[in-house]
């Protein structure tokens, strides 16, 4: 059964239960590898990610002043570590499906961890707000497509609606934290480019290492990625016109308000909005 703890000013933290036990299908997106694994693939990021999310955000904790957004930051720290617990629970399934997954992810966090060295405090904040814009943009796909989970094994349903909840909760947080610490606009567009490098390089690695060990060709992959295109084609334009309102000036990610869906769906899945 599920619990969850509410806390101030609309974002809470949940404790969903998923079925990892359960028999999901090894092409549990669409019945199409290459979307499986492109998801497959970000799931082997994200907990990275994430927690590099906390620290950057955590780093600067002493400067904000604002109690709505300290108490903001203390729930998005923690749904942020749920959701990297439950990613490398996830892992386990594709350990048993067979896939080998320790490399990749010994290259994959020698990289991040190289990367956060390398950058000042404000740039890895910078960075954070614009993953969280895409962690935000795809919550976005995902509640405004519903019919992307027509025949979605429940588990990985319920894991996929819970984490995109949660991002349209906390879609503003490190936003808010990097203008309450003066980053310029400059370093957020140049945060917005480097994310977006690095979204595109490490989820087409991810994708293709998993695609390698399934033996799916180069040629196999496009006709599967075009079918996909073909049924959901409108998604993809969806999601550039999103990313890309991150470079204008006045952005803000409360611009977007996905909350109400957001929750319907997850009682839907049966967790408590
Ligand atoms: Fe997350
Ligand atoms: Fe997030």
């Amino acid at each position: 059964m599920d619990t969850d703890t509410t806390l101030k000013h609309g974002i809470k933290i949940r404790h969903p239960e998923f079925d990892f036990k359960s028999n999901i299908p090894q092409y549990w997106f669409c019945d199409n590898p290459v979307i499986t694994h492109n998801f497959n693939g970000y799931n082997l990021l994200f907990p990275e990610f994430e927690r590099f999310f906390v620290r950057s955000v955590n780093y600067f904790r002493s400067q904000i002043h604002d109690p709505k957004l300290l108490q903001q930051v203390i729930v998005f720290s923690a749904q942020e570590s749920l959701h990297a617990q439950a990613h490398e629970d996830y892992f386990k399934v594709l350990e048993r499906q067979g896939y080998k997954i320790d490399r990749f992810l010994r290259y994959y966090k020698r990289y991040a961890l190289m990367i956060e060295r390398m950058a000042t405090p404000k740039l890895c904040i910078a960075l954070t707000a614009a993953a969280e814009h895409y962690t935000a943009t795809i919550a976005h796909i995902v509640f405004t497509n519903p019919e992307l989970f027509h025949g979605m094994h429940p588990t990985m349903k319920k894991l996929i609606i819970w984490h995109s909840a949660e991002e349209v909760e906390h879609r503003s947080v490190a936003f808010d934290v990097m203008k309450t610490v003066g980053v310029n606009y400059p370093t957020r567009l140049l945060a917005f480019f480097m994310t977006s490098l690095d979204m595109l390089l490490w989820s087409t690695l991810s994708t293709l290492m998993l695609l390698h060990q399934d033996r799916i060709s180069l040629l196999k992959s496009f006709q599967f990625k075009r079918q996909f295109s073909k049924q959901f084609g409108s998604i993809k334009r969806q999601m550039r016109q999103s990313l890309l309102a991150y470079i204008k000036a006045d952005f803000h990610p409360d611009d977007i308000n996905d909350l109400q869906q957001a929750h319907k769906q997850l009682k839907e899945v049966g967790i408590n909005e």
